[in-house]
């Protein structure tokens, strides 16, 4: 197969990232679906790579929603989730204020995520500007995913962002990930989540409008840490069916 992925920037800005792992024969009309995914840029880049091995997750995590009326709520709410897969507090906590402030040390976004040692709390990504970015993830068949999105309510304005965000997240539990919290850097889209086996849980608002801060803490153990970010960045995956 082949993982294509595009990324563009705008006055040296990111600004948008797709994937997909595809067979040969849709090449073609993948990069072209690809470069209209940037409202705007000032420079694109197209990656096409031959991948040897794929492997199939059968089954997404499965998605649940929660509407709360402010913030503080939905961020409780998210400490409760973590805490239910062993998530200690002051952990849950850290992280909802890493991603609060923007945590990247020289200040605002990464360009990755936040390994957390679940023991200590401690960061383990090697480069906290950059973190750990997981790649090479696709749907089977994204027309069918689609599909079956739109049947289950989900807004067709949401579902390239919850169709990333799902598959990403599932590899990340497959590769090991504990749990996982995240919310957009995307100042317009408040609902955010929190991943793990239990589930693709999500929360909305878990940020104000209007803030272009955000990020994602994974939670980690730090035995086989190489392991693990060998497996976010390099295993192509392809994820067959909703749960
Ligand atoms: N955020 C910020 N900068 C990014 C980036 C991202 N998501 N992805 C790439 N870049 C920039 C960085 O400057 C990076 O350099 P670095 O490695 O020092 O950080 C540079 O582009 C090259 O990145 P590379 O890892 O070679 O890109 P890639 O060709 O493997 O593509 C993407 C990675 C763009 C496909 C991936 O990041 C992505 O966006 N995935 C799909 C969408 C997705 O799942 N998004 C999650 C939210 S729903
Ligand atoms: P987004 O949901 O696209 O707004 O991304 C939110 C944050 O997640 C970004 O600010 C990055 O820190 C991080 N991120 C983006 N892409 C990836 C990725 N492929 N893997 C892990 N983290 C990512």
């Amino acid at each position: 197969m082949i993982s294509v992925r595009m990324r563009a920037e705008l006055k040296g800005l990111h600004v948008s990232g797709a994937e997909r792992l595809i067979e040969e024969g849709s090449l073609k009309q993948v990069v072209q679906e690809l470069l209209r995914r940037p409202k705007a840029y000032d420079k694109l880049v197209i990656t096409v790579e031959k991948v040897e091995k794929v492997f199939l997750i059968p089954k997404a995590l499965t998605i649940y929603s929660y509407d709360f009326k402010c913030v503080e709520d939905a961020r409780a709410f998210a400490l409760e989730k973590l805490e239910e897969v062993g998530i200690k507090r002051e952990l849950g906590q850290k992280a909802l204020e890493l991603l609060d402030k923007g945590p990247n040390p020289r200040g605002g976004n990464m360009r990755g995520a936040v390994l957390m040692d679940v023991q200590t709390g401690e960061r383990l990504e090697p480069d906290k500007e950059r973190g750990i970015r997981t790649v090479r993830v696709d749907w089977k068949d994204r027309k069918a995913i689609k599909q079956a999105l739109l049947k289950r309510g989900i807004k067709r304005k949401y579902l390239n962002r919850l169709m990333d965000a799902l598959a990403l997240a599932t590899k990340n539990v497959h590769c090991g990930v504990l749990a996982e919290l995240c919310w957009s850097d995307d100042e317009d889209y408040t609902t955010g989540y929190v991943a793990s086996n239990l589930g693709y849980i999500r929360i909305n608002p878990l940020k104000e409008l209007g803030k272009p801060i955000g990020g994602r803490v994974y939670f980690v153990k730090r035995e086989d840490l190489e392991n693990l970010i060998e497996c976010l960045e390099s295993k192509a995956v392809l994820i067959e069916a909703l749960t």
